[in-house]
């Protein structure tokens, strides 16, 4: 395969999400294996748009529980209930949420104490059910933005077509 990673940071974040998206369909054409599809996904943002953390969290028990799957940055917590953080937070009201600031998000679960903002994503199969969620971190306080949710909720509706 001689697809490469580019740097997309010095883009407009919604170009650098449709350049993405591209990607993603294109390297990802073929597979329907949920696994790969995220380890793909985590690897290509996380290396293109330089953020400090990028991984999903996987529904291992519905309503309950997620367990770690593939990501890339330090170390993640292995797993998070439904309701804590903000991982668990998405997932128990199935909705984006942005936190500007992780110092002011109650509950937060510090995993690399670098980090200053972050959303979660959730990740939906066809049959709309709750699979996993999408987490991203940044350094940079105030760093993701109603773009980031577009972009990111673009990118996992992979899953919806393909699961
Ligand atoms: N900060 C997340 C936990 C996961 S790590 O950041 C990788 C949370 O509060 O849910």
């Amino acid at each position: 395969m001689a697809e490469t990673i580019v740097d997309l940071r010095g883009l407009p974040r919604s170009s650098a999400y449709a350049e993405l998206t591209e990607q993603i369909d294109l390297v990802l054409e073929g597979i329907d294996d949920p696994i790969s599809a995220m380890a793909t996904i985590s690897a290509l943002l996380h290396s293109s748009l330089g953020f400090l953390w990028t991984g999903f969290y996987r529904v291992v028990e519905p309503g309950k529980l997620m367990r770690i799957g593939p990501y890339q940055g330090s170390l993640g917590c292995l797993e998070i209930e439904f309701g804590r953080g903000v991982c668990g937070t998405a997932a128990l009201e199935k909705r984006t949420v942005i936190v500007e600031d992780v110092e002011l998000f109650p509950g937060h679960i510090t995993c690399d104490a670098r980090a200053r903002s972050e959303i979660v994503v959730p990740v939906f199969n066809r049959k709309n059910n709750l699979i996993a969620v999408l987490d991203v971190d940044s350094e940079v306080q105030g760093f993701f933005s109603d773009e980031d949710r577009i972009g990111l909720e673009g990118i996992v509706k992979w899953f919806k077509r393909t699961l």
